[in-house]
């Protein structure tokens, strides 16, 4: 079945890129159109965390672009999209989309997310959180980010890592409306 969307995705160097990954070919399973941009700090974390590269990762996407290309066709609101996903999102590139500081191309694709009122979606990833976290966490769910944190629930006994991450990218999918079947949901006590 094909999903009629167009998302930016970005995936950032926070652990769990793992996350970023799933997303993208549940996406792609679904024929969406994905537009990524991957960190620096990302590409770090897909070597150490997944043994992957940058360029097997963009094989999920329909199109990839360079973090510092600057010539996007998101920089402009008039280049129209379903929303945008950052996933994992780290503590740094929450920040700047709090304060609204766009050094790089998937800061300026959220502040766009942002000012066209268009549906943002960030799944932050740190353990504990500082003030500053927190802050930065309430300032955007004020703007009407959804904040989806990577933190995957037990109700419906996962047996494997994949359950985790199915767990949370089937929130991510709820939140954009998507069907999905990537955990079973809650439905109360069970008859016995
Ligand atoms: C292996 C590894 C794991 C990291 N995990 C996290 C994390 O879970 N959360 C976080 O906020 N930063 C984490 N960092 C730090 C970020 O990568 C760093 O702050 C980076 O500058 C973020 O840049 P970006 O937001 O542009 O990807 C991690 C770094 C490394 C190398």
């Amino acid at each position: 079945m094909s999903v009629n969307l167009r998302l930016i995705v970005a995936i950032t160097g926070a652990s769990g890129v793992i996350y970023g990954k799933r997303l993208l070919e549940v996406l792609k399973e679904k024929r969406v159109e994905t537009h990524l941009i991957v960190s620096k700090a990302a590409e770090k974390v897909l070597e150490h965390e997944l043994e992957m590269t940058k360029k097997d990762l963009e094989k999920l996407a329909s199109h990839v672009y360079n973090v510092d290309d600057l010539n996007a066709p998101f920089m402009s609101g008039s280049f129209q999209t379903d929303g945008m996903i950052i996933i994992p999102c780290t503590m740094k590139t929450l920040a700047g989309v709090a304060s609204g500081y766009s050094d790089n191309l998937i800061l300026r694709a959220a502040d766009v997310t942002l000012k066209e009122r268009r549906k943002l979606i960030v799944v932050p990833r740190e353990t504990p959180l500082s003030v500053v976290h927190l802050r930065n966490l309430l300032t955007v769910a004020e703007l009407g980010v959804a904040v989806v944190p990577a933190m995957p629930a037990y109700y419906h006994k996962p047996k494997k890592i994949g359950d985790l991450v199915d767990f949370v990218v089937g929130k991510v999918l709820d939140c954009l409306g998507v069907e999905h079947r990537l955990f079973e949901r809650w439905s109360g006590r069970k008859k016995s």
